[in-house]
């Protein structure tokens, strides 16, 4: 008897999930400003609001914010299961698995097959770094943080067509305002990678950057990186967290019993321990135990 199907945590669905907007621009204005600039705007507003109304008035509205804070923080630490809840946070120990191009459902099959990274898959970095004084407020930023915003849109959007996983934004951590941000991507393959490459608006955006360019600023910095990763060469556990990288990702599969096309998330249950059958890293990567099985075979 062979192993047993990987099952998904999520059955699959007729659309992608959640396909949400990035709500990324608040947080990275307020990233623009260090901690000190930020208190001293604060205390700098508050000094006028002194100077046009009475004291007894100008400390109600800093009040009123800071009850309205320790209220919603109390509530939260006292129902700590309903507060992870609301954050998505799924229990327990889960993995990620790629599910095939296509699959059959009958008698039980499952779109991940049974043999873990039984797929390749490629990961892709685009990142910006703003090189200014003003940061992320310096000139171009905006153009090139809108074109960035719109890319990711797109990339979900048509991301069945372009085989792409999913889309996730980071800020780097290099000082204490933010100065580098992180796109990372995942995509079945590097003909979907080129295909997104290749498409209107990332040439549209990609134009833009050159003739900002060639007007002689250079500020602002672009990178990317792409790892093309050989099946049973990834693999990844998540622990009582909210669907994050890979483990957010979902692909457009054909179900071959009934002919339709559906989204299948990633996710799949990673049993309690290490001693289960995606217990360990070599497992994960379905090299065995050993972490020699499987690995060396080319097909
Ligand atoms: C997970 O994916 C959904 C849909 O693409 C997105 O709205 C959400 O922000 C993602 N979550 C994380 C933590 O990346």
């Amino acid at each position: 008897m062979g192993a047993p199907e990987l099952k998904g945590i999520f059955p699959p669905t007729e659309k992608r999930h959640r396909p949400g907007p990035f709500s990324g621009a608040s947080s990275l204005i307020k990233d623009s400003f260090t901690l000190n600039t930020l208190l001293l705007l604060g205390a700098f507003i508050q000094a006028i609001i002194t100077l046009i109304l009475p004291a007894r008035y100008a400390i109600l509205l800093p009040l009123i914010l800071l009850l309205r804070a320790l209220f919603f923080t109390i509530r939260d630490v006292r129902s700590l299961p309903r507060y992870l809840e609301s954050q998505g946070v799924i229990p327990g120990r889960l993995s990620s698995q790629l599910p095939k191009p296509s699959y059959s459902s009958s008698s039980g099959g499952s779109p991940f097959g049974s043999k873990p990274a039984s797929q390749s898959l490629v990961v892709f970095h685009l990142g910006a770094r703003f090189q200014h004084p003003l940061g992320p407020l310096s000139p171009g930023a905006k153009e090139l943080g809108d074109i960035f915003t719109s890319l990711n849109k797109e990339l979900l959007v048509k991301a069945k067509e372009y085989g792409c996983l999913d889309v996730s934004l980071w800020n780097g951590d290099e000082r204490d305002s933010v100065t580098t941000i992180l796109g990372v991507y995942y995509f079945r393959d590097l003909e979907g990678l080129n295909r997104f490459a290749h498409d209107e608006m990332h040439r549209k955006g990609w134009e833009w950057f050159e003739r900002f360019k060639k007007e002689g600023n250079n500020h602002l910095g672009i990178f990317h990186e792409t790892f093309e990763v050989r099946k049973g060469g990834w693999e990844g556990i998540y622990v009582d967290m909210q669907p994050v990288l890979l483990g957010n990702g979902s692909l457009c599969v054909r179900e071959e019993e009934e002919g339709r096309e559906e989204w299948v998330r990633t996710l799949v249950d990673a049993g309690k321990g290490w001693g289960g059958s995606l217990g360990t890293q070599f497992l994960r990567m379905g090299r065995g135990r050993d972490g020699k099985q499987g690995w060396e075979e080319k097909e």
